[in-house]
């Protein structure tokens, strides 16, 4: 199990090995955490993330699913894209935001990263209410079989922070 710690910041300033990105499907770019992490890191990353579309995703990236491009002018080695599932009242979807962890975290595995950062994947544009998602996030790692030894997660603003320390709190009883 990764030691958990949370961190109230901007995902672009952490200095890890990896950092995910809560990408779409196009791998295009976007807002939120995909705007910023596209405009500090540089456009190596669209690059990368283009010849992975052309290789191995001509119809997009799957929810759930992760794949890991350079990190460009990040102080990180790797950016890990995943896209997180949209919420909907009608349906459960916690399964693939869980996915996003899991496999986001597969991937570091395979690279070799030992320290990844984690935004609060869905929980922006995707509108997943942020507790839910900071239950799902925070227990999806603490039970994943990773390599990983540290895993941050990098609230944007003191309210997104306290949900997740109340969730990390809940977790630990
Ligand atoms: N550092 C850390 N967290 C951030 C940052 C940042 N620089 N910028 C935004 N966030 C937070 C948001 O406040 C939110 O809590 O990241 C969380 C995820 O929000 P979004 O970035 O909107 O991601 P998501 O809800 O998964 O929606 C993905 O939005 O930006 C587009 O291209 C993206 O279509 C995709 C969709």
């Amino acid at each position: 199990m990764p030691k958990i710690i949370l961190v109230e910041g901007d995902i672009t300033k952490q200095r890890v090995d990896a950092i995910v990105n809560a990408a779409n499907s196009s791998l295009m770019g976007g807002g939120g955490v995909d705007g910023a992490i596209h405009r500090a890191g540089g456009r190596t990353i669209l690059e990368e993330c283009k010849q992975i579309r052309a290789d191995r995703y001509p119809d997009g990236l799957p929810t759930g699913q992760a794949v890991a491009t350079t990190a460009g002018d990040l102080h990180a080695t790797w950016v890990i894209h995943t896209v997180g599932p949209t919420y909907a009242k009608s349906e459960d979807r916690s399964h693939l935001l869980a996915s996003c962890h899991t496999e986001s975290l597969r991937v570091a595995d395979e690279q070799g990263a030992r320290s990844v950062a984690f935004p609060a994947i869905s929980t922006g544009v995707y509108r997943y209410p942020i507790e839910e998602a900071a239950t799902i996030a925070l227990s999806t790692v603490a039970e994943s079989n990773t390599a990983v030894k540290e895993v941050r997660f990098v609230l944007h603003g003191a309210d997104a922070y306290a949900v997740f320390e109340r969730a990390l709190r809940a977790q630990m009883r």
